[in-house]
């Protein structure tokens, strides 16, 4: 039996620049885990089968079947790779789904962390993000978690070491948006939608320099998305007025975040956003975190 803990993400910044020619953008992406986790466990069991099994202590249910589900698609990728017999996944969901912090990539990698212990298999980091890249674009990064630089299509990971762990007010919207139209719909005029200096927010963020980092935050993905729902807009307008540095929408939404830097601003802020969509989104989640730095 294995256990594992599955980060959620937010992204500081999310540069997207052109198409390819296997239809996904090129992006520079600054990916940071945050506190916030599914809880996975494992066993192998006597025949072929995947099972999952699921908790949602959050409310909530998958609306797609096991089959498509990327932690039982993890299975059955290890298990074609390497020959091995079926497991028994136990998942708790407690990152919320359609969110925009790769909540089901953090499944799959855990899944491939996972079976790479329980059968002893031995795998590289490399190795493993490679299989990872198969089932989606923020898988490999998840292999590792941390705070890393994503190019390619997201699965180019380049790890960032000693990141300050600056406190993150998440807030899910009840509604999700799809990946796939937020990269279909985003304005992609420069002028009116220009991405970050992916350097300059490093050199920040290693610098433990929060002013200059909040300067390069930004993603453009995120103007079509509120254009689309204008509640993301105001929850991040509302966070901003109730004491976080920065407020943003991360990957392709629903979800803000929030940048605080003492723990009583944090909660304030959390209730004056628990007042706020008490009337305008009672099926909303506002969660209390903080950047994680790698294994
Ligand atoms: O890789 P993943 O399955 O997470 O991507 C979901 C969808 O998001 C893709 O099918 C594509 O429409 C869009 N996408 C993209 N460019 C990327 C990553 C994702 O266009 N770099």
């Amino acid at each position: 039996m294995v256990e594992l803990k599955a980060y959620a993400k937010v992204n500081p910044v999310l540069n997207v620049g052109p198409v390819r020619e296997d239809g996904y953008h090129e992006v520079s992406l600054l990916m940071a885990s945050v506190d916030l986790y599914d809880v996975i466990s494992m066993e192998k069991s006597l025949d072929e089968k995947v099972q999952l099994e699921t908790e949602f202590p959050y409310g909530g249910s998958f609306d797609i079947p096991d089959e498509k589900n990327l932690a039982v698609r993890a299975a059955r990728l290890m298990q074609q790779h390497y020959g091995l017999s079926g497991v028994r996944i136990h998942l708790q969901k407690n990152i919320p789904m359609a969110a925009g912090m790769a909540g089901g990539s953090a499944d799959a990698a855990a899944v491939i962390n996972g079976m790479d212990r329980l059968f002893e298999l031995g795998l590289s980091v490399e190795e493993r993000r490679s299989l990872g890249a198969m089932l989606g674009s923020d898988v490999p990064f998840c292999i590792t978690g941390g705070t890393a630089l994503c190019t390619g299509r997201g699965e180019k990971v380049t790890l960032l070491k000693d990141i300050p762990a600056w406190l993150v007010l998440v807030v899910k919207p009840s509604f999700g948006v799809s990946t796939p139209w937020a990269y279909q719909h985003m304005v992609t005029d420069e002028t009116e939608n220009p991405g970050a200096d992916m350097e300059a927010a490093i050199k920040a963020l290693q610098d433990n320099d929060l002013c200059a980092f909040m300067d390069q935050m930004k993603n453009q993905l995120a103007p079509a998305v509120i254009g689309q729902y204008p509640l993301i807009g105001e929850i991040i307008g509302e966070m901003e007025r109730s004491g976080a540095e920065k407020a943003m929408m991360t990957g392709s939404g629903p979800s803000v975040f929030g940048l605080f830097k003492d723990e009583k601003d944090l909660t304030e802020a959390a209730e004056a956003l628990e007042r706020f969509l008490a009337e305008r989104d009672p099926g909303a989640r506002v969660i209390g975190t903080k950047f994680l730095p790698a294994d």
